[in-house]
C-alpha cells in the first residue's frame, strides 16, 4: 500500500503520522513524503514502512540543477519511486520515453518504481484507454530488461479518478487491471502473474475493501488519505482482509 503525500504535508507531521500509523504485516506499505522530507521520514518510520519518492531524474549525478538520482534516494534510505505520475505528465510534460527512461534509472539506482498509467477522461469517453495504456506500458517496457520485471509495480491511475472523489468502478478497474498483466504476460508469463498492479485514484476507507476484491487489483497508490494515519491505516486494514 502507497501513501503518496503529493507536495502536501510538514517537517511536523511526519513523527505524528508515523506515530499513529498502524501496519499490518501481510500488507506491504510504502510512504512517499515531498523528497525533502525523505531522510526525516526514514528516521521516523516504524519497522515494515518503506519510504520513497515521487519522482527521480535520469541520471545518477551530474550538472542537472534540481534534480534527485536514484542512487542518492537509496543513500539515505529511500527504497521506492513513483514514476510517470499523471501529475507529472501534465505539469512537467513528461512523456512515456522519458517516464521509460526514469524506470530504467530507478531500477540503475536499486529502487522499486512503482510506474503510473492511465487515461485521462477525454480518452475514456473516445474509448482510447486501452490504447493509452498499452503505450504508455510499451515504452516502459521497450527500456528495462524484462528480467528486472519482479522489481517494478505498475499503478493504474485513470487521471479522471485522481483527486476527484470519483472512483473507478471496482469493475472497470478490474477491467484495466487484467489488461495491463495481459500486456505484460507478453514480456514475461511467469513475471506477470505475480507483478503487483497496484489502483490509485480515489481510494479512501470506504471504497478500499470493494476495489481490493478484485482478482487483478494487488493494493493501492492513495494520495489524499493517505495524509491521515487513521484513514491510512483503515486501507491497510481493508487490504489485509482481501488477502
Ligand atoms: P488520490 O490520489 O487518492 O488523492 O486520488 C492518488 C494519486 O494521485 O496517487
Amino acid at each position: 500500500m502507497a501513501a503518496n503525500w503529493k507536495m502536501f504535508g510538514a517537517a511536523a507531521q511526519l513523527q505524528v503520522f508515523a506515530d499513529a500509523l498502524q501496519l499490518d504485516d501481510r500488507v506491504d506499505a510504502v510512504w512517499f513524503p515531498p523528497a525533502l522530507y525523505l531522510g526525516a521520514a526514514v528516521a521516523v518510520a516504524p519497522q515494515g514502512l518503506a519510504c520513497g519518492v515521487q519522482d527521480i531524474g535520469t541520471s545518477a549525478s551530474g550538472a542537472h540543477t534540481g534534480d534527485i538520482a536514484a542512487e542518492m534516494v537509496a543513500d539515505v534510505g529511500g527504497s521506492w519511486a513513483i514514476v510517470g505520475h499523471s501529475e507529472r505528465r501534465m505539469l512537467h510534460n513528461e512523456g512515456d520515453d522519458l517516464v521509460g527512461t526514469k524506470t530504467a534509472a530507478a531500477l540503475r539506482g536499486g529502487l522499486n518504481p512503482i510506474v503510473c498509467v492511465g487515461e485521462t477522461a477525454a480518452e475514456r469517453d473516445a474509448g482510447h484507454e486501452k490504447i493509452v495504456v498499452q503505450r504508455q506500458l510499451e515504452a516502459v517496457l521497450d527500456r528495462i530488461d524484462h528480467g528486472q520485471l519482479a522489481s517494478i509495480s505498475i499503478g493504474y491511475e485513470p487521471v479522471w479518478a485522481i483527486g476527484t472523489g470519483v472512483t473507478a468502478s471496482p469493475e472497470q478497474a478490474q477491467e484495466m487491471h487484467e489488461f495491463v498483466r495481459q500486456l505484460l504476460s507478453e514480456a514475461d508469463a511467469q513475471m506477470a502473474a505475480e507483478i503487483r498492479i497496484v489502483y490509485g485514484g480515489s481510494v479512501k476507507p470506504g471504497n478500499a475493501a470493494q476495489l481490493f476484491a478484485q482478482k487483478d487489483i494487488d493494493g493501492g497508490l492513495v494520495g489524499g488519505a493517505s495524509l491521515d494515519a487513521a484513514d491510512f491505516t483503515a486501507i491497510i486494514n481493508a487490504a489485509a482482509q482481501a488477502r
